[in-house]
């Protein structure tokens, strides 16, 4: 099953993503400031960082004032997190697709899911849960690989289905296959208005300088062509 073959990638390089994730471009000059930017201010909020990885976000959001929950569905990932933050935070393993039982309805101002809703085939559980876990008017921030990208990356035929992709990545240690879902725009979108969301933002984001002088080549790319996006959504009042 793909869900397995993921949870079998992450767990394979955890160690690597989490010695990296500090300067990996793509995250810490590309993905982290684009997010970050749509969360906004933290100090005193409660957050959920939904699929947290090795912990960074939380790392970061937490030294600004916020208090963090995190899961993720990489045991390792969630041990590796826990390092992280020392004794800061709450950290749990919990697979996205499945109802989040352990938490309280209306409980967080902020959700925050970043790059993992495409490891997801149907998106409507998971939204449904951040919309029952974020306080009335919360915030969703989420970033995922770009549709567009994705389509022309993965040579897709098939605009409009959600399709199993995979690809290999080399930039956290040893290559490694790494499973995901391609789908159209769209269906980033009405997951989120359909189930209670607004959009508020959507960006189209661009690196930040300190990307070029780690790796020129991607940052011309990532100023011609978005690889990833980034919608912050606002829980609607009923
Ligand atoms: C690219 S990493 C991003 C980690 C972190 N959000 C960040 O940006 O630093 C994707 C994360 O999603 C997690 N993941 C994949 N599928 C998941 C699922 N179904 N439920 C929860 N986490 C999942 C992986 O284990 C991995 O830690």
């Amino acid at each position: 099953m793909i869900k397995e073959k993921i949870i079998a990638a992450y767990e394979e390089m955890a160690e690597g993503f989490n010695s990296m994730i500090d300067h990996k471009p793509h995250n810490a000059y590309y993905d982290r400031p684009n997010t970050l930017s749509l969360i906004g201010e933290v100090e005193g909020k409660s957050i959920l960082d939904a699929a947290c990885g090795p912990g960074k976000y939380a790392e970061i959001l937490m030294a600004k004032g916020a208090a963090v929950t995190g899961f993720d569905i990489s045991p390792r990932m969630v041990q590796l997190a826990k390092e992280r933050n020392k004794n800061k935070g709450t950290f749990f393993v919990h697979d996205l697709g499945e109802p989040l039982i352990k938490l309280e309805s209306q409980t967080y101002d902020i959700v925050l899911c970043a790059l993992a809703m495409h490891y997801l085939e149907d998106w409507t559980l998971a939204i449904k849960e951040f919309h029952r876990v974020l306080k009335p008017n919360g915030h969703l921030v989420i970033s995922v690989e770009h549709p567009f990208f994705e389509y022309t990356y993965f040579k897709s035929t098939k605009y409009f289905e959600i399709e199993p992709v995979k690809c290999n990545w080399s930039g956290f240690g040893k290559p490694i296959e790494v499973n995901s879902y391609r789908r159209p725009l769209h269906e980033c979108i009405v997951p989120l208005t359909n189930n209670g969301f607004y959009i508020d933002q959507l960006m189209e984001p661009k690196p930040v300088p300190e990307f070029e002088k780690l790796d020129p080549k991607h940052f011309k790319e990532l100023n011609e062509f978005p690889a990833f996006m980034c919608i912050k959504a606002i829980k609607r009042s009923e």
